[in-house]
């Protein structure tokens, strides 16, 4: 992450930390740990206890800086494959919906992205947030203005902020989205999936209401990468994808798939399609980390960036269609003898078990083992029997370029 972004992220830890009757490290962590047991465990209390002080503590305390981060990742992705999110950061002014705002990690991690973008680009002109978060925890969202009103002011930008307590299922939401450039939903949605069934999905209503988002705006989910969430998640995404060559207005997938395809990940009721990315966490955060013997520094989540539209294949739409030579890593490496081999997902949707033999491995083809997994990336030329030579180079995709982006910044969907 960029130091910026960070920044942005300590400012807002720094504005809970030394609020008055902030818990203790120690205390904190035994709120975050009975937080996290309720999401995997007993997911039925989570609407419940929404108000909980000592969740409102652990959102605030922890769950803030954590997630932020991901945030960042996410739009990073979105914004290097898309034009509608990459013009986000050429906007004088950003209208964001944040859809079960909470504490406000969502708005927090994009004023942090937003930060460090605008930097890269060395634009120097003000800009302006219009935050309208929909959030119907009262506690919740007088944290939520504190939290983005300090985030603001450490990334330079001038904000509006606009808390309204309301469910995100009401018919005006999906209106809303319409007047907006950017609609952002982290850790919410899962709070709608209350059965866990072999292979869990969200209900009709709900896939009807994402459909509805995804018309209206580019639009941000970010999910727990639990199997039972992540995996509700990727049926969501499908559900969208078989959707839209049937639709007047349909949206299209920009990341982190490189395909419209159906998830090929999906036909394994054991297999999620989740990132693991390292991130340099905050001081609070590595601390609590070490209390409750979380030792993987990495963010675990999953998500998913669509844009209104068709898909980028076709030719006038807001991103350039993905090289055939594109793929995902999709797995960690799995451990073989005198090799590397890590499960891809390409761009033609298929997924294949990709290896390098360790005598085989250059720093042109690094990547390929030291890839963090969620990460895209291009292989040329693409070994037709999926093994990696020496002569492969395995790089980084390579992000939009500004000119792209300018030539098209007035672009909206209809
Ligand atoms: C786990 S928190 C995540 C908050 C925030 N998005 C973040 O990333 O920190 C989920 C929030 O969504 C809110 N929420 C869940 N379902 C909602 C709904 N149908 N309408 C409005 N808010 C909702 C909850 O009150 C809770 O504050």
């Amino acid at each position: 992450m960029a130091s910026l972004a960070q920044h942005v992220i300590l400012a807002v830890e720094q504005l809970h930390r030394t609020a008055s009757g902030a818990p203790d490290d120690a205390a904190l962590a035994r709120a975050v740990v009975r937080l996290s047991d309720l999401y995997t465990s007993d997911r039925q209390a989570l609407t419940r206890e929404q108000a909980d002080d000592t969740h409102l503590a652990a959102k605030c305390g922890y769950f803030l800086a954590s997630d932020a981060p991901k945030v960042v990742l996410a739009l990073d992705e979105a914004a290097a494959r898309s034009r509608a999110f990459a013009r986000l950061a050429h906007l004088d002014r950003v209208r964001v919906l944040d859809l079960g705002a909470g504490v406000g990690a969502t708005s927090c991690g994009f004023l942090a992205w937003l930060a460090a973008a605008r930097a890269r680009r060395a634009s120097s002109t003000p800009a302006r947030v219009s935050f309208h978060a929909i959030e119907f925890g009262a506690p919740a969202t007088r944290a939520y203005e504190c939290s983005v009103r300090t985030a603001a002011h450490a990334a330079g930008v001038e904000v509006d902020v606009h808390v309204e307590a309301r469910d995100f299922r009401s018919d005006p939401v999906a209106s809303l989205a319409q007047s907006c450039d950017v609609v952002l939903c982290q850790t919410a949605l899962n709070e709608l999936l209350i059965e866990d069934r072999s292979d869990p999905q969200h209900s009709p209503s709900t896939r009807e209401m994402v459909a509805r988002w995804s018309r209206a705006a580019p639009l941000l989910i970010i999910e727990p990468a639990l199997r039972s969430t992540t995996r509700a998640l990727m049926a969501l995404r499908d559900a969208l994808v078989s959707r839209s060559p049937h639709v007047e207005s349909p949206a299209h997938v920009v990341a982190p798939c490189l395909h419209q395809q159906a998830c090929p990940m999906r036909a394994k009721l054991d297999d999620w399609c989740h990132e693991a990315r390292r991130i340099d966490p905050t001081p609070r955060v590595a601390a609590i980390d070490r209390i409750v013997g979380r030792r993987d520094g990495r963010a675990l989540f999953a998500y998913l960036a669509t844009a209104p539209g068709p898909a980028p294949s076709i030719a006038g739409t807001a991103s350039p269609p993905i090289s055939i030579n594109t793929i995902r890593i999709v797995t960690d490496t799995l451990g073989s003898r005198g090799k590397t081999e890590r499960v891809v997902c390409r761009a033609d949707g298929e997924l294949r078990l990709m290896r390098l033999l360790d005598r085989e491995s250059r720093p042109g083809n690094a990547l390929f083992v030291e890839a963090e997994r969620g990460l895209a990336a291009t292989v040329n030329p693409m070994p037709p029997n999926d093994r990696i030579g020496p002569e492969v180079a395995v790089d980084p995709l390579p992000a939009l370029g500004d000119d792209f982006v300018h030539a098209n910044s007035a672009w909206k969907p209809d």
